[in-house]
């Protein structure tokens, strides 16, 4: 089996449809750039049929990157895929992504099918959108809480129908890595050459890329994901987070992406721009402190080896360089190599008064000492000296 995973960017799909985090078609073009540079292999436009906004996106999303392979989503119905199928018209390489959810509490609750009816529907879709187009996705929706037996069925089913990728999402993120690992075993064992196995986490446990990873040693060879995990309620699998994993522990996990990573930290400050949040602060990757340094211990083990802090050399994921936060944890060691890149030379005097005076500030203080307040405190001291020497 290959070692490479496919990146299936959902970002203006399943990320674009939750709260605060819409998008104007002009905003998803740009977006989609970014994502064509950072090189996603799949990106999916939206729902045509769900919204005006929707069908032109996937029109325009087309249109602009026609080299790019471009996925539109659509119910198990005629209608939804053959909107689906006009809204690609322009793509060079289109792909339709058709679900239907096969779980039992689905079923019974929501469609009010049986698993006969479901696995019927979604025969004919994947077949009615293999006559438009030969790029076809089949994803069982809430396929973690579906019976296996029947998962299995169904993708058999839907793989003899001529679709391509079989995705098995964890719709309401309920899975853990080591039951969704032998789901999606099964299903890549059951499918074989035939189809890629595909994995969509959501977040609702805080696993969605542990769950993921996971699915990639069982046989997933696509992950579905999104920037700044963004998605439907606590959001989707990061796909900074599980590239960055696969480059970092390659040593673990021998599979690699088409993603070049140093446009990580601009693709996910471009959707902050963009929607209304960005990340937490301390989100993996591209949080605002992912990689500052603040306790003194910490500074000055990085200062003498960047290595002895970071497992990520900032600049891999296009973030200039790790910074030193100059807060009430930090030590000598980080004032003075400020100060020294601020152009001032302390003597060892001048260094221990500059020490007690910013302990005295950051020891207030939530947030650390900015620069000019540094150089303030250098003057003081300076000013002190001076007048105990006159
Ligand atoms: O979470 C989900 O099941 C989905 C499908 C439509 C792929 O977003
Ligand atoms: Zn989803």
């Amino acid at each position: 089996m290959s070692d490479r995973v496919y990146i299936f960017d959902t970002t203006l799909r399943d990320g674009e449809q939750s709260p605060g985090c819409s998008m104007t078609v002009p905003e998803k073009l740009r977006m989609a750039r970014k994502l064509v540079e950072l090189g996603v292999d799949i990106l999916e436009a939206g729902f045509p049929i769900a919204s005006e906004g929707d069908y032109e996106a996937v029109e325009a999303v087309s249109r602009e990157f026609p080299w790019a392979q471009v996925a539109a989503l659509a119910r198990c119905s005629t209608l939804d895929v053959e909107r689906a199928a006009r809204a690609l018209a322009h793509a060079r390489r289109p792909r339709i992504h058709t679900f239907i959810a096969t779980s039992d509490i689905h079923l019974k609750y929501k469609l009010k099918k049986s698993q006969q009816q479901a696995l019927d529907e979604a025969v004919a879709a994947v077949e009615l959108a293999r006559q438009h187009v030969d790029d076809v996705e089949f994803s069982a929706e809430d396929g973690a809480r579906t019976e296996p037996e029947f998962l299995e069925k169904i993708s058999r089913a839907v793989v003899a129908a001529g679709a391509r990728t079989v995705n098995i999402p964890d719709t309401v993120g309920y899975s853990t890595p080591k039951e969704y690992g032998l789901l999606i075993g099964r299903i890549a064992r059951a499918l074989g050459d035939c189809a890629v196995v595909s994995v969509h986490c959501h977040d609702d446990l805080g696993l969605a890329v542990a769950n993921s990873l996971t699915a990639i040693e069982a046989g997933a060879r696509q992950v579905e994901c999104t920037i700044n995990g963004i998605g439907e309620r606590a959001g989707n699998c990061s796909l900074e987070e599980i590239v960055m994993i696969l480059k970092t522990r390659s040593d673990t996990y021998p599979y690699h992406t088409g993603i070049h990573t140093e446009h990580l930290y601009s693709a996910s400050e471009l959707l902050s721009s963009l929607i209304t949040f960005g990340p937490q602060p301390n989100k993996a990757i591209v949080g605002r402190n992912a990689f500052a340094h603040e306790a003194g211990i910490h500074q000055d083990g990085y200062l003498k080896e960047k290595t002895t802090y970071e497992i990520i050399d900032p600049r891999t994921v296009g973030v200039p360089e790790g910074k030193l936060v100059l807060g009430k944890h930090s030590g000598r060691h980080a004032l003075n190599e400020r100060a020294k890149q601020m152009g001032f030379e302390l003597s060892k005097d001048e260094l221990n008064g500059l020490y007690h005076r910013f302990s005295a500030v950051a020891d207030h203080r939530k947030k650390g000492l900015m620069d000019e307040e540094i150089v303030a405190l250098i003057r003081e001291g300076q000013q002190v000296l001076r007048v105990a020497a006159d």
